[in-house]
């Protein structure tokens, strides 16, 4: 049985030495996105799936109830399920129904956030046939340890919501392949990715009228204050985002709106940073339908469907490990 990782992921990192990393880079300063989801930004993101302007979760949620009987068709004699990265559940819901209608299923949300596990725990509970076993872990850490432990029934591996695009190209691969060697050949993985789309409707969608996106990424400073006893000044910090065309992502940055300094305390650190100059906060990559079976393949798996919404250009693709 695969249960330890073909590439050894970075070495482990606390939250705070990954903050000082990224503000004291030469060049363009980084926050850490992870930095996000304490409990305030977990419910503005919450929020944010909410807006029509961003349409990536309901088409998520589109493409799963219309099509869970045939996501799940190359399991017929059963499957164990891992999500990584579950949130609330909502959307896994109509995989985890239709399968239970079938046969008893177990089902392993795999979370950092206690919070989000627990609610995924009070809203699939009721589901008749269904046993879900919560791991708080990381998402190679959580997948290892149900590695080891799984019997011989195949596991399909959820990766929806388009979490896969926030990795920048090289990890991504790094992750696949990570993923792909805690697998059997035949199991399955049903990455949900975000497609290329007109660029305006994609800075809508990370720019929205209400600001809430905007609220998101500013709740990142507000951290470093309430977690790092910063200062900073959030009134002097303005959200942006800027679409990169050739590597077809958005990214988001948070932009100095004066010369200012900012001291983190509980880091004992001082930043200083120049009037217009950015921290990046995010990367967002957007993909292209006919680029997926060779993503997928360099880590090992073969592309065996894809479902794509009509509304908002998004893509459900079912991928199975080949040996
Ligand atoms: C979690 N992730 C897929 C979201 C995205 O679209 O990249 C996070 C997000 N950032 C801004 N809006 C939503």
């Amino acid at each position: 049985m695969a249960s330890s990782l073909l590439i050894p992921p970075p070495a482990q990192l606390t939250l705070g030495d990954e903050v000082v990393a990224g503000l004291t880079r030469p060049g363009q300063k980084t926050l850490p996105s992870k930095l996000f989801y304490d409990q305030v930004g977990s419910v503005l993101f919450e929020a944010i799936c909410a807006l029509p302007e961003y349409g990536l979760t309901q088409a998520d949620a589109r493409l799963l109830q219309s099509h869970a009987a045939a996501m799940i068709a190359p399991f017929a004699g059963g499957v164990t399920v891992a999500e990584l990265g579950s949130g609330t559940g909502e959307k896994t819901r109509w995989i985890l129904e239709t399968l239970c209608r079938r046969q008893p299923t177990d089902y392993y949300p795999i979370e950092i956030s206690s919070l989000a596990l627990k609610q995924c725990q009070a809203e699939l509970a009721a589901i008749p046939g269904l046993t879900i076993h919560p791991q708080e872990a990381d998402y190679l850490a959580g997948l290892a340890a149900l590695a080891a432990l799984r019997g011989p029934a195949p596991l399909l591996v959820l990766f929806l919501g388009s979490t896969f695009g926030n990795f920048d190209p090289g990890p991504g691969h790094d992750f696949l392949v990570n993923v792909r060697s805690l697998l059997r050949p035949g199991d399955g993985l049903l990455l949900g990715l975000d497609l290329v789309k007109p660029v305006k409707r994609v800075k809508l969608a990370y720019d929205d009228p209400a600001g809430v996106t905007a609220a998101f990424n500013r709740n990142a400073l507000a951290r470093l204050n309430r977690e790092f006893d910063a200062d900073f000044d959030l009134r002097y910090w303005r959200h942006k985002i800027r679409y990169t065309r050739p590597c077809e992502r958005v990214e988001m940055h948070l932009v100095s709106q004066r010369d200012q300094t900012a001291h983190l305390r509980a880091l004992d650190r001082t930043v200083a940073f120049a009037r217009g100059e950015s921290i990046w906060t995010e990367s967002s990559h957007k993909f292209r339908p006919a680029g997926i079976a060779p993503l997928v393949a360099a880590a090992g798996f073969r592309l065996h469907r894809q479902w794509r919404d009509d509304r908002w250009p998004f893509a459900e693709n079912l991928c199975l490990a080949i040996e």
